[in-house]
């Protein structure tokens, strides 16, 4: 019952962490809204809540990458709860390259989705949290590609790296606001956004191999392995932190 009364979006709820996070919010008694631009997943998540009969959750349909899409969403949720007490910037994309052979569309791409949607939604989140009550909590989920250079794959690393400084950043302007703000870096993890870059490899058994032996932990994560670290960050058992970076990445970065 962590969360009880508590009204939480989670970008990107309709697959892999983002749909861990919204079963895990429901069963502490969080109302949740399911925000995802796949309606099909999206409404999958919310069903699979019910079917559980553990908790509340509404989908709605939005572009993260979107200002006009992100404010919809926003009121929507103001409208029809009344308040916002947690936003999880979860949504993103994935895609490799170098910084040489990426299309500049490519890279425009991955900045709106990865990046300038965490700007979006809490540049309109914050104030609305804020009007309807007096404070909220944020948490941002960036990657173990935001903390080191991951080959071949710059427009990704170059926008997790800028969420951890734009989670600290909102954390200092708005910590005398009662806004926390926390950033969770994920390791490779077995999710859909995984699966399809594994398929794109020439061998993906074996890359599959690659990526769980360059961890102390020799294997991948699991969806559910992240999203605790996620309600940990939105729970008021970490009052007291504000602007951190957690990782949870079987021991990749502190290698
Ligand atoms: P996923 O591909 O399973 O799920 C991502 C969800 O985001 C999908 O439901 C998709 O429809 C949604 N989405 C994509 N573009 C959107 C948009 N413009 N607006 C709204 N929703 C949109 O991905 P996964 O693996 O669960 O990743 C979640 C987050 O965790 C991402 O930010 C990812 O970069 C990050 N992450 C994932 C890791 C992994 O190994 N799976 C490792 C480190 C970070």
């Amino acid at each position: 019952m962590r969360f009880e009364d508590k009204v939480v979006i989670i970008t990107g709820a309709g697959s892999g962490i983002g749909r861990a996070a919204a079963v895990l919010f429901a069963k502490e008694s969080a109302s949740v809204v399911v925000a995802d631009i796949d309606q099909k997943k999206g409404l999958e998540t919310v069903k699979l809540i019910k079917n559980r009969n553990e908790g509340k959750a509404i989908f709605i349909q939005v572009d993260v990458s979107k200002a006009e899409s992100v404010k919809k969403m926003i009121d929507f949720v103001i409208k029809t709860k009344h308040k916002l007490d947690i936003l999880v910037n979860n949504a993103g994309i994935y895609m490799q390259s170098n910084v040489v052979d990426i299309l500049e569309e490519d890279w425009d791409k991955i900045i709106d989705v990865n990046l300038k949607s965490v700007f979006l939604c809490c540049k309109y989140a914050i104030p609305a949290m804020i009007k309807s009550n007096k404070c909220g909590v944020i948490v941002n989920v960036s990657s173990e590609a935001g903390i080191v250079g991951i080959k071949n794959q710059v427009a990704y690393n170059v926008s997790k790296s800028a969420i951890i400084n734009l989670t600290k950043s909102i954390a200092v302007d708005f910590a005398s606001e009662n806004i926390r703000a926390n950033c969770i870096c994920p390791g490779t993890t077995e999710t859909e956004l995984v699966k399809e870059a594994l398929n794109k490899s020439l061998n993906p058994e074996q890359s599959r191999r690659v990526l769980e032996e360059i961890r102390p932990a020799n294997r991948l994560g699991k969806p559910e392995e992240i999203a605790y670290g996620i309600l940990y960050l939105a729970s008021d058992e970490s009052l007291y932190t504000t602007g951190a970076v957690l990782s949870i990445d079987g021991g990749y970065t502190a290698q």
